[in-house]
């Protein structure tokens, strides 16, 4: 792994306790321990921090609607994140609540600190207030008279405050975000913020509300009449947690936050505000803010009143934790949107983990169950030829070189994805090595015994990669292993021989039990075709099966209209690693088509191909992009090729 870090301390944003969580919080939250614990299991000390954002308009709107107090509301709903983070096997070290003494006590000493110092003053003020966002605009931000933010109806408020002197700090940080590239992550948030800051004066901000208007805060300690505005008491959480003002030591040791979780909703508060009151506090700055985009419902945003908001609880009790938390890593590239659909979840579920790691887990545990006596077989290379057993290692271990860098780049999708290819490189080492073959044969024992240990390390070097993600399960796969239930160390990963030649293994069961997806439609033609969802239902087997015995008709196949196509264009789609948009002539017409397939063929070597595709599928849209059909290929691993057809034949014939 790549070269470590004295100290990783990483936050996600304090969750309102206005509503209970839902798959967006999850999100962050699950990210956050994903990072920790692949810092924890590299032996770096690290520091988790979650918490809950309990005061100001919000909570309290929540609780009169509620007909309880504010910290009635508070106190009911802090439960429910609870539970879920411990649902979710969240490891977090510490879990603030803006309600409690050692957050106040800190808030106030701050307020009064800045007071003394000047840096917060009173005055009066006009302006426009979003009550959603809980921010104030001035006449120049509102978008149509509404919200620029949320685009809802904004209050019009006068009345005095307490303001900080954010103002000042303008083109110190402008400065700061240009010479601190790592600040702001991606990068193209930080141009986000920049743009903000180049083109408008920055405000003071107003820093305090009237009791007589909200009195649910943290009373400013020089005027019993106000309470804190709700963002500049939940940012200082970041500091109160971890011992500001009030332990030293354990300040010093955490401070500063190596990564700091957002979403993007969140930009401004932490991008603009917080750096500012960091600077007029006197502390540091954290070494890296990152933003992370929306999970859609499909391509719809999430909303309470839409309907559509994914209740991570259900997710769990459909599918599993694990199986819940490599869904999010794995579907979400970091920086942008993605979309969370049942169909998107069970088909990867079934694909990556029931597919290739369950079937890999299976093979290497059935075959050292029968060909090596349930125990972990012997190291030894012999007098044979070990080509594929060191080119896999070398792979596994090359994977395992990159995660570090990868994550350090946040790049957590494409991490996972690295890795089960190397899991899908076990399976294809085994067809090769064939040990079912060598077995029919005398003699071939330590052969066997060479190829099965390599497999099992293997095996075990992609379970430890992806403990952080896949914690239960993980754990489940090494003890069969026969390794207990030692958590893995990332930093001693790549030696070979660390399986113990002679201990049981076990069998586990299956990992990941193959969903099977009922399609309603196919079983009540009388109704009227209308879009249905599909019905994912737990299956204990592994084998995939679409009818009850698998096979189609002859019209079931002849409804699919396969036709040759020459590729005209390709290119690749910004910001998905995976896709190329062609340009396709299909004969009589000209389409346009997105393929999985960047990772295998440049655009340019796909230019002037005849391809196959199916010419007669429902458009769609990947990644906003519209697709009108699908090429074919044919893939084993990660060796991917396209179908063609032999010889010369133009755009446009029919393939039977
Ligand atoms: N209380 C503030 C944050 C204060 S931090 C000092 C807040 N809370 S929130 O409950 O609204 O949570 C916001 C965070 O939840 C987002 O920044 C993001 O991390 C997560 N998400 C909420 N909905 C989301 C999606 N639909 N998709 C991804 N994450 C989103 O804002």
């Amino acid at each position: 792994m790549s070269e470590k870090p004295s100290k990783y301390y990483v936050t996600t944003p304090i969750y309102y306790v206005n509503d209970k969580p839902h798959i967006g919080h999850s999100y962050t939250t699950i990210l956050a321990d994903v990072l920790a614990s692949y810092h924890r299991l590299l032996g770096i000390p690290t520091h988790f921090l979650t918490g809950t954002d309990e005061h100001g308009q919000k909570v309290q709107q929540a609780a009169d609607a509620n007909g309880i107090t504010p910290q009635e509301q508070c106190d009911q709903t802090v439960v429910r994140f609870q539970e879920l983070w411990k649902r979710l096997e969240i490891q977090n070290d510490d879990f603030i609540r803006t309600t409690e003494e050692r957050h106040k006590t800190v808030v106030q000493q701050t307020l009064q600190e800045l007071f003394d110092r000047d840096e917060i003053y009173k005055a009066e003020y006009e302006g426009w207030y979003c009550v959603g966002c809980e921010r104030f605009f001035t006449e120049k931000d509102l978008t149509e008279g509404n919200c620029p933010e949320c685009g809802r109806p904004v209050d019009k408020i006068i009345e005095s405050n307490y303001f900080f002197r954010m103002s000042k700090y303008q083109d110190w940080l402008i400065d700061y975000i240009e010479t601190h590239p790592d600040f702001i992550q991606p990068s193209f948030r930080a141009n986000e913020t920049l743009g903000f800051l180049k083109n408008k004066e920055l405000q003071d901000l107003c820093i305090s509300r009237p009791k007589s208007r909200l009195a649910w805060g943290i009373e400013l300690p020089f005027d019993s009449d106000f309470v804190t505005y709700v963002w500049f008491d939940a940012l200082i959480n970041y500091i109160s947690a971890v011992g500001y003002k009030s332990d030293e030591e354990q300040f010093n040791k955490w401070w500063p936050a190596s990564c700091q979780l957002i979403g993007k909703d969140i930009l401004t508060t932490h991008t603009v505000y917080w750096p500012t009151m960091l600077k007029a506090m006197n502390v540091a700055m954290p070494e890296s803010i990152f933003a992370h985009g929306w999970w859609l419902t499909g391509r719809t945003k999430m909303s309470k009143s839409l309907g559509n908001v994914v209740n991570p609880m259900d997710m769990i009790d459909s599918y599993g934790v694990d199986a819940f938390r490599y869904f999010l890593i794995a579907e979400m590239t970091l920086g942008q949107d993605a979309s969370f659909t049942e169909e998107a979840f069970v088909k990867r579920y079934n694909a990556d983990l029931a597919n290739d790691l369950g079937n890999v887990t299976n093979r290497v545990l059935n075959m050292i169950s029968r060909y090596c006596d349930n125990k972990v077989p012997a190291s030894a290379k012999g007098d044979f030829d070990t080509g594929l057993e060191d080119a896999l290692w070398k792979e596994t271990v090359e994977v395992a070189d990159e995660m570090g860098p990868m994550i350090g780049n946040m790049k957590l999708d494409a991490s996972v994805g690295l890795v089960m290819t190397a899991v899908r490189k076990i399976n294809v080492y085994l067809q090769e090595r064939a040990p079912w073959s060598l077995a029919k044969e005398e003699g071939n024992e330590a052969r066997i015994a060479y190829c099965l240990y390599t497999a099992a390390e293997c095996l075990r070097v992609c379970a430890a990669l992806l403990f952080p993600v896949m914690p239960e399960k993980m754990l489940a796969l090494r003890t069969a292993l026969g390794m207990g239930d030692a958590k893995p160390q990332l930093d001693k990963l790549t030696q070979f021989g660390v399986l113990t030649a002679g201990s049981e293994i076990s069998q586990p069961g299956a990992l990941f039990p193959r969903i099977e997806v009922e399609k309603k439609e196919e079983k009540k033609p009388a109704e009227k075709p209308k879009k249905q969802k599909q019905q994912p239902k737990k299956s204990g087997g592994t084998t995939p099966s679409s009818s009850a015995d698998g096979l189609i008709t002859f019209d079931q196949v002849m409804a699919v209209n396969l036709k040759t196509a020459v590729v005209l264009e390709a290119e690749k789609i910004e910001g998905a690693d995976k896709l190329l948009k062609l340009q396709i002539d299909l004969g009589d017409e000209k389409r346009q088509l997105v393929a999985g397939i960047a990772l295998h063929y440049t655009p340019e070597e796909l230019v002037g191909k005849t391809i196959v595709v199916v010419a007669n599928l429902k458009p769609a849209k990947l990644r906003g992009v519209k697709s009108e059909g699908m090429l074919l290929a044919a893939s084993i691993g990660d060796d991917l090729r396209l179908v063609t057809v032999e010889g010369e034949l133009g755009p446009g014939a029919a393939v039977k």
